[in-house]
């Protein structure tokens, strides 16, 4: 394995899912859908979904907190705050700002909003890595936290089986002995923004009585696209990632992707040439909580014992926007 030397390590993980559980059974109660076909088609058997006063301000607090804790740091420690969502609980100002203030972090800290989608996460620790190579932070909280649930269309079958809520957050601090990000790439095409889009509720098409009747407001998908395009990116990126580090897909512990559609999964898998049994799923649980899945799906797999030190760690994304990427870390 011939690798350049890593920068900046994530030293701490941490998950917030709210209790509410929605299962294929209550979506079956919703839409012309069943059990069989969304297990069949998804791989997904429930999502978590926040009660209305729980935003992904509130989310992404408890899951900052718990990582700070596990990093045995305090808010006063954070030097920058980023925080991706797709969700915003306002528009205005930066959910990192509010999630700042949430945390009681320090007012030295800048905090900013990154928005990628459902590669968001992935797209935030390369910011991250390069705020501590340039030396501008010992310390980067980065919080993925998404209320799906509040921007999908419940009417529409072929999109409202799939998402749900949660949070996960993780620390980045410079690289101390060797383990940390070894390579990253990420990609974005922006001619592809039509099969995933919020049409209504910004500046080009305001809220109007009629738009909020006619769902324009809520996420729109061209889901078989989406499938083709995300299992050919993810696949790519991945390969890239191993190739620019020096690795081979018999060198990879484990791959945790983002959790959208087992089939997604299991083609980005094979064409990744990483067996299943080194694939990180949790989308039965969770369905996709957009760029909040690879930071849990991270805190879950290292408190099951399946990351641990020295482990080299896989994760890809693809997300609306198109966006795209992958990032390799040894543990
Ligand atoms: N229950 C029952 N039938 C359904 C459902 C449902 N929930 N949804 C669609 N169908 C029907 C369709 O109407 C269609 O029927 P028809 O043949 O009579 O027209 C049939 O099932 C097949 O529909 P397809 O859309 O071709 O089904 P497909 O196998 O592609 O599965 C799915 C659809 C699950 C959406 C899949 O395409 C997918 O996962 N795509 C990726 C979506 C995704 O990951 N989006 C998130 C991107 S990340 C981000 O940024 C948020």
């Amino acid at each position: 394995m011939t690798t350049r030397k890593p920068l900046a390590s994530i030293s701490a993980t941490a998950r917030f899912l709210p209790d509410n559980v929605l299962t294929n059974a209550d979506l079956e109660r919703m839409v012309d859908t069943s059990d069989a076909w969304i297990r069949e088609r998804t791989g997904i058997l429930e999502r978590r979904i926040a009660p209305p006063e729980m935003g992904v301000v509130e989310m992404g607090k408890r899951a900052a907190q718990r990582a700070l804790k596990k990093a045995g740091l305090t808010p006063d420690d954070v030097d920058v705050l980023i925080v991706t969502t797709a969700t915003p609980d306002r528009l205005l100002p930066a959910t990192a700002c509010e999630i700042q203030a949430a945390i009681g972090a320090s007012r030295g800290c800048y905090a900013y909003d990154l928005q990628a989608a459902c590669t968001g996460f992935l797209y935030a620790l390369s910011a991250a890595e390069g705020h501590i190579a340039a030396g501008q932070a010992e310390t980067v909280l980065l919080v993925a936290t998404e209320k799906m649930s509040v921007i999908t269309n419940w009417e529409d079958r072929s999109s409202c089986i799939l998402f749900g809520d949660g949070a996960g957050a993780v620390v980045v601090q410079p690289s101390r002995n060797g383990e940390g990000m070894l390579s990253s790439h990420h990609s974005s095409n922006g001619d592809l923004a039509p099969l995933l889009i919020r049409r209504a509720g910004g500046g080009a098409l305001p809220l109007t009585p009629e738009r909020l009747h006619n769902q324009e407001h809520m996420m729109e998908m061209s889901g078989p696209e989406i499938f083709k395009a995300a299992v050919k990116s993810m696949a790519g990126a991945g390969r890239k990632v191993m190739k620019d580090a020096g690795v081979t897909a018999d060198d990879i512990d484990i791959l945790v992707p983002h959790q959208a559609n087992i089939r997604i999964i299991e083609s980005t898998a094979r064409y990744a040439r990483i067996p299943m049994d080194r694939v990180f799923v949790n989308l039965q649980h969770y369905g996709n909580i957009s760029s909040a899945t690879i930071p849990v799906g991270l805190d879950e797999a290292i408190e099951g014992g399946r990351i641990g030190p020295g482990s080299v760690v896989l994760m890809t994304a693809f997300g609306a926007g198109l966006t795209w990427g992958a990032t390799l870390v040894r543990w």
